[in-house]
């Protein structure tokens, strides 16, 4: 799988998923450009990438901010969208359906204003790639914010693929991936959810590289639009119980 002369914006580049996906690019052959909020974790990003690698600061929650890189970063072939505010797990009776909205407009919505933004500066037969969630899909208790936030762009991305094209847009959907996402959370919710990993077919959590393959499958393959793929070692089969 090849990339050369092909140059790739990865939002939330710096960490976790979106960094592994831009260093397999980079591997690849491909001219990669890393944007997040903290500069600290960009220049840490960076030094972990090929020196050709370009860094960005920006919040995809703020539209002028987005609007603001798109019209100085130049031909780009393809975006991938790796953020996340983080958190939303729990169960629905207790949730803070409050602070669901702000987890919400820290991914979802700053997915599509990210999309929207940077549309012009994307080549027309070109890609996307969102990276949700397999919990969308999954019905595990106490993932109906993650499902919620995610499975609006699951459900976004073949009317996207058709009204967009030739432009090509997807989803990678990870299951447990072992990234810094989950340091902040709570330890018994962090738990149950590896205890779920173990407890699938493939029996761990996955590792960012393993995503960072199929998003740079999704950016290789020119005739592959409006497609989810899990990439969650079989989490999806696991019976929905804890
Ligand atoms: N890890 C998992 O098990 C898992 C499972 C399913 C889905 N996912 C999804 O996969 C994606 C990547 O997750 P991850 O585990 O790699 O997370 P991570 O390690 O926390 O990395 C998140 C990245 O997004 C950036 N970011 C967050 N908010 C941003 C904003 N408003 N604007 C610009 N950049 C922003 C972060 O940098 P700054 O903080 O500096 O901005 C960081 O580079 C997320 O969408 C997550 O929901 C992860």
């Amino acid at each position: 799988m090849r990339l050369e002369g092909e140059r790739i914006l990865v939002i939330g580049g710096t960490r976790g998923i979106g960094l592994a996906t831009a260093r397999a690019a980079a591997e690849a052959g491909a001219s990669v450009v890393i944007a997040g909020r903290d500069p600290a974790k960009l220049a840490r990003a960076l030094e972990s990438l090929p020196e050709t690698a370009e860094g960005r600061l920006v919040d995809a929650t703020d539209r002028a901010a987005l609007d603001r890189l798109a019209a100085v970063i130049g031909r780009l072939d393809h975006l991938v969208l790796s953020l996340a505010a983080g958190g939303g797990a729990g169960a629905f009776r207790a949730l803070d359906i409050a602070g669901l909205r702000k987890i919400v407009e820290g991914k979802a919505w700053a997915f599509l204003e990210a999309l929207q933004a940077f549309l012009p500066a994307l080549r027309s037969n070109g890609s996307v790639t969102f990276v949700t969630a397999a919990t969308a899909r999954a019905a595990f208790p106490g993932t109906v914010g993650i499902a919620f936030n995610n499975g609006a762009l699951n459900a976004v991305v073949p009317p996207l693929a058709v009204e967009l094209a030739p432009l090509r847009v997807n989803a990678v959907c990870p299951g447990v991936i072992e990234t810094p996402i989950f340091a902040t959370w709570p330890e018994a919710e962090r738990e149950r959810f590896f205890a779920r990993a173990r407890a699938a077919p493939l029996g761990r959590p996955g590792r960012p590289e393993e995503v960072a393959q199929a998003v740079l499958a999704l950016l290789a393959n020119s005739y592959v639009t409006g497609v989810l793929v899990e990439v969650d070692g079989g989490l999806r089969f696991t019976a929905p119980r804890d």
